[in-house]
């Protein structure tokens, strides 16, 4: 193969439709409920942003509510593997070291999720820098295993290649 080729073959995949999140540093030490959960709402924390609250934790919308008692079984599952979505199998709401494979992540992150980005008519990253901050975390979050305090799993794996 011409090395051109080669190179470009190794370039990372990030589809024109997605959000760009390499101007956020990685971070290794995400911690669910304290820096995940107050952005999503159905916490006391002063100062959160509830992007997700008015419909995923005062209401159900899709059948997915994460106010912090729900959000372990309504993202991880029973088995901790994967909630299966009620609407759009066979997506996992999130699966654990995949965030690109993780419905959650896709629908705030990509255009072309299925059945397109949240919030409903959302830009995105446009929206505002903490909306593009969420999607960061919720990465790294997902490519370190999808811990919470609530998992059995404490396996966090892959440090070399976080994104
Ligand atoms: C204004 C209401 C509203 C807001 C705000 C909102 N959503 Fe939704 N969400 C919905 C509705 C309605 C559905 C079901 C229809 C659909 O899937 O598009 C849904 C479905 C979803 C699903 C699919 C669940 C499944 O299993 O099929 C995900 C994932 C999701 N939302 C994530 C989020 C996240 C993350 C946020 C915050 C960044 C958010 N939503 C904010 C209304 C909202």
């Amino acid at each position: 193969m011409l090395p051109a080729l080669f190179a470009l073959a190794l370039a990372p995949q990030v589809a024109a439709d997605c959000d760009d999140i390499d101007g956020i540093a990685p971070r290794y030490d995400v911690v669910f409920e304290r820096d995940i959960q107050p952005l999503l709402g159905g916490t006391s924390t002063p100062g959160a942003t509830p992007y997700c609250e008015t419909c995923h934790v005062l209401s159900s919308s899709g059948g997915m509510n994460v106010a912090p008692a729900n959000i372990r079984l309504a993202w991880l599952g029973e088995d901790e593997a994967g909630q299966v979505s009620l609407n759009f199998p066979p997506w996992k709401r999130i699966l654990p070291g995949r965030p690109g494979d993780s419905l959650v992540y896709r629908r705030i992150h990509c255009d072309d999720s299925p059945p397109g980005r949240m919030p409903p008519g959302s830009p995105g990253g446009a929206m505002d820098p903490a909306f593009l901050q969420l999607q960061a975390l919720l990465h790294d979050w997902i490519a370190l295993g999808a811990i919470m305090a609530t998992t059995d799993r404490r396996f966090i794996g892959d440090f070399e290649s976080l994104r």
